[in-house]
């Protein structure tokens, strides 16, 4: 589904445009703001990214917390469009899920849409789709999901995900997903069919252990593959799926928009060197003056700030802390060098704790793909 009436920002699976105005996507999507009554259910401590509201809204997170509570396990899944190497805005959904596999026990599929790139991308090669696909599920296992009770394929090896495809591809007629997606799964029938995939994913607890409420995090752009499996899910005897949304991590050059691998200077890669991240965030936009001087005259705005926002929501944990900074550069007495050098400091050492990790899960890759435990059941049962 596309959102942004008015044609001022546009939010698709395969195209974010504009500024986007999260309060109006909850309204034209139809979810729901993730709201203090809810965020007391997940219990104490509380994710940074749940405290700050990067996950800002939902489907049925009320109906399937309630039931968890009441005995019910629910399995979570989540994925990533092999197109390049990852970024930091690609690491936070993964970051989130693993929070949550360990807070409630849970399954976690991830899945690989290397068929999807594939169709999608004029200029990527079958065989460059897979080649990302393995990489960046080195980068996966380095996030420290529970190795047995996680499974990470990518389409197009794990083909037996073609098996509940079909199953669901039967309920999915031309005309809903063109309503759904939009002219854009026209342009070849294998775009056509793949929203049918990406359902087997958003279901796939179901196929290899009968009916099993699933919990999606992802980003508010892949929306309407949850709307497609909502839709399905019944006819297949199983609950429907819910989801909890992020908002999409502004890019270091503008408030608002969208990071984009594909515009480098716009994101931090889990790949970059330090200085590149030196770099990188000293070119940031920020909320401050356009001289120092008029800084200190009429202040910064801290609320449309990259630098800040990264900081609050990603890093720094004490709500006074961050007030305080707010005031002082409203007021014009702290500077844009001060946030960026710490911002710099932070992602450096992300960076560095994560090399060391994926270093690490190399040994860990096969169970995570083939032959942990939850793996085994998936290439078993489907
Ligand atoms: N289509 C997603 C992308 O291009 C990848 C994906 C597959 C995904 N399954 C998902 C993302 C489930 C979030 C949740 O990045």
């Amino acid at each position: 589904m596309s959102a942004g009436s008015e044609e001022d920002f546009t939010v698709t699976p395969w195209e974010v445009e504009g500024e986007v105005d999260y309060d109006r996507l909850i309204q034209e999507f139809g979810v729901q703001e993730i709201d203090q009554g809810i965020i007391e259910r997940f219990g104490e401590p509380l994710h940074l990214y749940l405290k700050r509201r990067y996950f800002f809204s939902h489907r049925d997170l009320d109906r399937i917390l309630d039931e968890y509570h009441q005995g019910r396990k629910f399995a979570l899944a989540t994925g990533r469009g092999p197109s390049g190497n990852m970024t930091i805005a690609h690491y936070i959904p993964l970051e989130f899920t693993r929070w949550m596999q360990e807070r409630f026990d849970a399954d976690v599929y991830i899945q690989l849409t290397s068929d999807e790139k594939f169709y999608v991308k004029q200029d990527l090669s079958f065989e460059l789709a897979e080649e990302y696909a393995r990489q960046n599920a080195l980068d996966i296992a380095a996030v420290g999901l529970d190795p047995d009770k996680t499974f990470i394929f990518s389409n197009l090896e794990f083909t037996k995900i073609y098996r509940p495809a079909a199953k669901i591809a039967k309920h999915i007629t031309f005309n809903t997903a063109k309503a759904t997606f939009g002219e854009s799964v026209l342009k070849n029938i294998g775009w056509s069919f793949f929203p049918a995939v990406q359902a087997a994913h958003l279901l796939l607890g179901n196929f290899v252990d009968g009916p099993t409420p699933m919990l999606v995090p992802m980003g508010i752009d892949q929306d309407s593959f949850l709307k497609i499996a909502r839709d399905v899910a019944p006819k297949l005897g199983f609950p429907k799926p819910g989801a909890v949304h992020s908002r999409l991590l502004s890019g270091l050059l503008e408030i608002g928009g969208k990071m984009s691998a594909s515009e480098p200077e716009t994101a931090i890669f889990l790949s970059d060197t330090a200085e590149q991240v030196r770099e990188k965030i000293w070119n940031a936009f920020t909320g401050g003056g356009a001289t120092k001087r008029e800084h200190r005259e009429r202040g910064g705005e801290p609320d449309r700030c990259v630098v800040f926002q990264w900081l609050y929501t990603l890093f720094i944990d004490d709500d006074a802390e961050m007030e305080r900074r707010a005031q002082s550069c409203r007021l014009g007495e702290r500077f844009c060098g001060l946030c960026k050098e710490e911002l710099t400091e932070d992602i450096i050492g992300f960076l560095e704790d994560h090399a060391e990790r994926k270093r690490k899960a190399e040994g860990e890759i096969s169970k995570y793909m083939y032959d942990g435990e939850l793996a085994r059941r998936a290439w078993e049962n489907l």
